[in-house]
């Protein structure tokens, strides 16, 4: 157990933060494998609160190696603003590793995220930060990545190339074109800043692996935003399964073999497309409102379901999950009855299995079990039994259903508020 990887269940903002802060604390190095600032991570604890983007959740505990990873994409103008706003909160001198072969963000990929959102018949509801387009520039061989920064010919000529196809694009959607020289002048200012931490981060992961030390990958969005196993076009563009780890860092396969899924009491989604168990009631209210579900990147509220069975039992056979980390179990406290979908009926059919095309899981009905709900605030416990019986038996219900041990539970925001049944790392 000398790494974990963890991992979205759903359709991300599980607590993935959180809980990657958390395990930090016993880790020797903190990965980030992919996205880039659509992601969101909250990290709260001494009564301070931290929203982190684009740095991995290690940054928040002094001594580790923090590492942004290839299957990135990042924004230098974001991840500079990042990491001023933890430097004026006191958060300095982190170590830090940006791999070269991450892709950049550049404000063309921006301006084309949300122009292509006003045009499709099919909107994504994408968090317009340029994700999309930039991870198309990286299959179409038209990126250009971190490490052309430290060679200004190469990075010129690139971005040369580069505008030559995006100007065109950008007067086709009657976008302002981009010069040259001020973009590359822009660009300038950023290398100067992040020059130094960029490097082969495939050679450092791999060195403190061989010396046994204890490495935490930490996935963006959820594998239901999957660009292969979500509910695809409303995904992300890249891959948030474990699967991916070994491709998007540089390590082999066989590391990966600890896989903490993070699970929310209940499902979330931002942003279009089917959300089976989604309900908009009294108790949706009060779900949004208790647990503050509005996104941390975008504002947006986010849309409330039931847990959904069907969905955690997609993402544990492609994500292949060893332990379960269920976030959020306060937020169901005071609620009379609890709905958990185990199946979905589709044309009259019970499927167990989600369906590839998302209209028909549009068309899917959930199956729900309904499990009494408890009445007990409790964020303030430290231990499994503690729990109220019916929250006890929410858990297991999850476990039974799944065939994966729940390893952690939270009841708070806090770092605090976590309960470790059995240890991740
Ligand atoms: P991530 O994107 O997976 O890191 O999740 P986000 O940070 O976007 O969203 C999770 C939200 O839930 C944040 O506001 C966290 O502070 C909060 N949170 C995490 N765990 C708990 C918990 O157990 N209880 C409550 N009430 N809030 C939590
Ligand atoms: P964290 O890491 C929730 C969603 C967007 C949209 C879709 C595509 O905080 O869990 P994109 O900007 O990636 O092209 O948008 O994916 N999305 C997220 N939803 N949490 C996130 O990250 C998300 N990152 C992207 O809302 O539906
Ligand atoms: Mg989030």
């Amino acid at each position: 157990m000398s790494n974990v990887v963890v991992v979205g269940t759903q359709w991300g903002d599980e607590g993935k933060g959180k809980i990657t802060d958390f395990l930090a604390q016993k880790a020797d190095v903190v990965v980030r494998f992919q996205g880039g600032n659509n992601a969101g991570h909250t990290i709260v604890f001494n009564n301070q609160k931290f929203a982190l983007h684009l740095l991995p959740s290690g940054v928040l505990s002094t001594d580790k190696v923090n590492v942004m990873a290839n299957g990135m994409v990042i924004n230098p103008k974001a991840l500079i603003e990042e990491m001023n706003m933890l430097n004026q909160r006191g958060v300095k001198d982190f170590d830090l590793r940006i791999s070269n072969r991450a892709h950049i963000v550049f404000p063309y990929h921006i301006e084309l995220d949300a122009a292509f959102e006003k045009v499709g018949e099919d909107k994504i509801g994408t968090t317009k930060r340029g994700i999309g387009p930039t991870y198309t520039d990286k299959a179409f061989r038209s990126g250009i990545r971190m490490g052309d920064l430290l060679d200004l010919d190469y990075f010129r000529k690139r971005l040369s190339a580069a505008l030559a196809i995006k100007n065109n694009v950008l007067k086709m959607m009657n976008l302002e074109v981009i010069d040259l020289e001020t973009l590359y002048q822009e660009f300038l200012g950023y290398r100067e800043v992040l020059k130094e931490y960029i490097c082969d981060t495939s050679v450092v992961i791999n060195k403190y692996l061989d010396e046994d030390k204890k490495v935490l990958f930490e996935g963006a969005q959820g594998v239901m935003l999957c660009i292969d196993h979500g509910t695809y076009p409303f995904v992300t563009s890249s891959s948030p399964s474990a699967a991916s780890v070994p491709l998007y860092t540089g390590v082999a396969p066989r590391y990966i073999n600890n896989v903490l899924g993070v699970i929310k009491a209940y499902t979330t989604r931002v942003g279009e497309g089917a959300f089976p168990t989604e309900f908009d009631d009294e108790v949706a209210h009060q779900i949004r409102e208790t647990g503050n579900e509005y996104g941390t990147s975008t504002g947006r509220p986010r849309r409330i379901g039931w847990l959904d069975l069907v969905v955690l039992n997609h993402t544990k056979r492609v994500s292949g999950l060893t332990g379960l980390s269920v976030m959020l179990l306060d937020v169901l406290s005071g609620i009379e009855s609890l709905k958990i979908c185990v199946a979905y009926k589709y044309k009259g059919q019970t499927i167990d299995i989600m369906p590839s095309i998302v209209d028909h899981l549009s068309d899917c009905e959930p199956v729900y079990i309904e499990m009494p709900g408890w009445q007990e605030d409790i964020t303030e416990i430290t231990s499994f039994d503690e729990l109220p019986s019916n929250a006890k038996d929410y858990l297991s219900k999850i476990e039974e259903l799944t065939g994966v041990k729940v390893k952690i539970f939270s009841v708070g925001p806090d770092r605090e508020q976590t309960i470790v049944v059995e240890d991740v790392l």
